[in-house]
């Protein structure tokens, strides 16, 4: 299995309609998107053109791909509002494998290596991540990585019927 990432800088309408698919993905919205409610959880975003395009210029961003064929895409902000500890530097990271069978593969373990050696080369010190409480993979996987749990925001997302907890964890580079 040949694994390679790269960096994304515009978009393009296949992307535009992978993009799409993946948020709109009902397996996926409850696990990569905060929802208040049922119906914040059940609805549709459109990823545009432009909506994209705005993306790209603020945040870095890479697509995941398994023997040629894209199955993921992930990206960093630098010192985000929503940081639980707001310590300069801090790379914020998001990671989407999209194709079911690019999950489990240990494709994810490669793709956040590979994030990280990105975040270093900028100069960034420290990585903090946000998992949802029922996204025991996503918990599973940081956790081996060597990120630690530094706090838990309660009630922060709705999934079958309940609010659940973002836990938030950090790693020093
Ligand atoms: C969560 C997600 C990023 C994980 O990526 P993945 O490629 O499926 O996971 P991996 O195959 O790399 O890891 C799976 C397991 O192998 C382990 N693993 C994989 N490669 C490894 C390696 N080289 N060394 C040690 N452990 C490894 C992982 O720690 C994990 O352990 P577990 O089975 O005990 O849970 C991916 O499944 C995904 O995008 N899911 C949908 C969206 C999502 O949940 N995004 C994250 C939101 S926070």
């Amino acid at each position: 299995m040949d694994i390679r990432f790269a960096r994304l800088t515009g978009p393009s309408q296949t992307l535009v309609d992978i993009f799409n698919r993946w948020e709109n993905d009902p397996v996926l919205v409850p696990l990569t998107r905060p929802n208040k409610n049922k119906e914040e959880l059940e609805r549709q975003e459109a990823v545009t053109w432009d909506v994209l395009n705005k993306r790209l210029q603020q945040h870095p961003n890479y697509l995941i791909y398994m023997d040629d064929q894209l199955v993921g895409e992930m990206n960093y902000m630098v010192d985000p509002g929503h940081l639980y500890r707001k310590i300069p530097g801090t790379a914020w990271i998001g990671i989407t494998i999209g194709e079911k069978e690019g999950q489990g593969k240990g494709i994810g373990y490669q793709a956040i290596n590979y994030l990280e050696e990105q975040i270093k080369e900028k100069d960034l010190k420290r990585i903090e991540i946000g998992v949802f409480e029922f996204n025991e993979k996503a918990h599973s996987l940081y956790k081996k990585m060597g990120y630690k749990e530094i706090g838990r925001i309660p009630e922060f997302t709705f999934w079958q019927g309940k609010m659940w907890a973002d836990i938030r964890m950090g790693k020093l580079l």
